[in-house]
């Protein structure tokens, strides 16, 4: 027999339960739930609502349903939800007792309670496991500090950098990622329960001590809003849609650098998988998943905020779907995270490969505008003029370090033998030492920085 079932005369529809059900998805709020009700009735015993003595063995018995769920010797089934499991699991310990938890409260702002409780701590988790991330990129990324590669705009290459310079750009992102969640993790953290159905409630709560009991440090000031917004949960889905586009992003480039073609790096044979026809296959599948997930994290966010756009005040039966979205984006998340961090360090980088790359494709070609603006050029002049040297290298087949001086001079006198010490890719990138370049110093320096910002995290 339902709960509610008073005023019913008769049973609800077998399919219809079955399509009602929150249970297999939500039961993993029980932690949670136990928690919040657990503050509730001892809010409800400390303001008279109930004997201050049928507060503590209410307590008591949802402690002892929390040990017995956890350790297996309580099975969560068979009921509408898990807010309805727990307490009738309490109800049957209890008897008489037990009904009283739900006084002053309803499961509106239950659920609307759990699922704050339950994100507070996912996202601390995920912060955590981005945190490991930027740890292991830093890693990386001073032992390449010199490892030259090219930067490309368009695919094309464009001028050289280092793998230090081009992981510590990821770092930025995941540290802005981080920060996102953190942000997102201060309107989740504020406690709703006391909005009751709809309208709060006439008995005489204490809405902040259930705050302090459960460490919130703001209470929902409108009860229709306290049980009727998710706006928390987008943004939660909205950051976790922008960690996995740049996990996508990095994960793309692993692919392709793998690639033959390239063959910047190898993957490691802990993280890559073979063919069932191919012998000699060697697949990316790892990072492939990750840049593949990121489109139903995505699609989660997308659900989230059509779940809500049309949604009256206050609770509907809509916002249950809320859920399944939430803790997938939660699972993909920390998923994806685990897997990436544990890969990278497998990965072997081919450095001659990268900075034979640097070298090629004319990347020179900017400093060498660049040498002559600062002999007196105007920028334009020196643009055309390095564009007709550049011309000049494909139609002889050579590399701007490869022309003699004499060579130079036959395409603007201002080009002197220094011009030589201008070229070769590791005077290009210690030239760039400008706050953000990838210039050794000037790596190191960031990397000490993003270290700190990791570290605070
Ligand atoms: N299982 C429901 C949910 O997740 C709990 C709230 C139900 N409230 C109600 N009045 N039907 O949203």
């Amino acid at each position: 027999m339902k709960m509610w079932s008073g005023r019913f005369q008769s049973a609800l529809n077998e399919q219809a339960d079955a399509f009602q059900r929150s249970l297999p998805v939500d039961k993993r709020l029980y932690k949670h739930d136990i928690m919040g009700s657990i503050a509730h009735a001892t809010m409800l015993g400390e303001c008279g609502i109930i004997e201050p003595s049928e507060a503590e063995a209410i307590c008591a018995a949802l402690s002892d349903i929390f040990y017995d769920i956890k350790n297996g010797k309580l099975r969560i089934a068979d009921a509408e939800d898990i807010h309805m499991f727990i307490e009738e699991a309490l109800t049957d310990r209890l008897g008489q007792v037990g009904k009283k938890l739900h006084t002053g409260r309803s499961r509106n702002d239950q659920v609307a309670l759990d699922i704050r409780l339950y994100m507070r701590d996912a996202v601390s988790e995920i912060i955590a496991r981005i945190k490991t991330l930027c740890e292991t990129l830093c890693d990386i990324a001073a032992q390449h500090t010199e490892t030259f590669m090219p930067a490309y705009t368009h695919m094309q290459k464009a001028q050289p950098t280092t793998l230090a310079h081009h992981l510590t750009a990821y770092c930025e992102m995941l540290l802005r990622d981080a920060e996102r969640f953190a942000d997102c993790r201060k309107r989740i953290n504020v406690m709703p329960l006391g909005s009751g159905a709809c309208t709060s409630t006439s008995y005489p709560i204490n809405r902040n001590r259930v705050a302090q009991l459960l460490d919130f440090p703001r209470i929902t000031q409108n009860s229709l809003d306290g049980v009727s917004d998710r706006d928390f949960a987008v943004e939660f889905a909205a950051a976790c849609s922008l960690l996995m586009m740049h996990l996508s992003r990095c994960n793309e480039e692993i692919i392709y650098w793998a690639t033959d073609e390239f063959g910047f790096i190898t993957l490691s044979d802990a993280f890559s998988t073979g063919s069932s026809i191919m012998p000699q296959k060697k697949n990316p599948d790892m990072n492939e998943l990750i840049r593949g997930k990121t489109g139903r994290v995505y699609g989660d966010l997308v659900a989230l905020l059509t779940l809500m756009k049309g949604l009256p005040l206050a609770y509907n039966k809509d916002m249950q779907e809320d859920k399944e979205a939430i803790f997938d984006c939660e699972d993909t998340v920390k998923q994806c995270l685990e897997v990436f961090t544990d890969l990278l360090p497998s990965l072997t980088f081919h450095a001659d490969v990268m900075a034979k790359g640097a070298a090629g494709g004319y990347t020179a070609a900017t400093d060498c505008a660049d040498y002559l603006v600062k002999k007196g050029m105007p920028f334009r002049d020196a643009h055309r003029v390095v564009g007709q040297l550049v011309h000049y290298c494909v139609e002889s087949g050579k590399s701007l370090e490869e022309l003699s001086v004499e060579e130079y001079q036959s395409f603007s006198d201002l080009f002197a033998s220094d011009i030589l010490k201008t070229v070769p890719i590791d005077r290009l990138v210690a030239a760039r030492s400008a706050t953000g370049g990838p210039a050794k110093k000037t790596v190191e320096r960031h990397l000490q920085k993003l270290r700190k910002a990791t570290a605070a995290l």
